[in-house]
């Protein structure tokens, strides 16, 4: 009598799986309130990775694309009070980019709400603890980014033949 080799299957996967959360934090509000909700100890779940903007302003499509694309699970763009953004207008900017991310991740199938925007004053720690915590839930509900098993596969297939080579005396 053979028998057969357990299956693996993804639901097993899936019970292990964590989101993986970037917050794009503008330097001026957005980081200072994390540094704050930081400084008073308040709990928020350590899917996210901070990344430290000068301004949301500066996050571009193709930032927010390529995460996407590698695989990451939602993304949190924090940034100052409507009006109080430090580069005028950097904070409406950057709304604009997101809804039109949002419509894009809708049209491929992927889901709006793994993109969320949040204003933010420097005192507000309590509020980016929340919405830290909203994008979290609503990303483990969705489940995990489609992209990333594409993510995953294209890797998998780089090879180091794939890599640039720099040849000797090109210098
Ligand atoms: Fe905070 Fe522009 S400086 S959003």
């Amino acid at each position: 009598m053979t028998q057969t080799a357990p299956v693996k299957t993804s639901a097993a996967s899936t019970q292990t799986w964590e989101p993986e959360i970037i917050a794009f934090c503008c330097n001026y509000c957005a980081y200072a309130a994390a540094d704050l909700a930081g400084a008073k100890r308040m709990q928020y779940p350590p899917n996210v990775r901070i990344i430290h903007t000068p301004c949301t302003g500066k996050v571009e499509m193709e930032h927010l694309l390529a995460a996407f694309e590698k695989g990451v699970d939602g993304i949190l763009i924090a940034g100052c009070l409507e009006g109080g953004c430090h580069f005028q207008e950097g904070n409406l900017r950057a709304r604009k980019r997101s809804d039109r991310i949002r419509q894009i991740l809708d049209d491929i199938g992927v889901g709006a709400q793994r993109l969320q925007m949040v204003n933010l004053s420097a005192a507000m720690a309590p509020t980016f603890v929340e919405r830290v915590q909203e994008i979290v839930q609503t990303v483990r509900a969705l489940g995990p980014n489609p992209l990333k098993a594409s993510a995953a596969v294209g890797a998998r297939h780089a090879s180091p033949s794939d890599q640039p080579v720099e040849s000797a005396g090109t210098r």
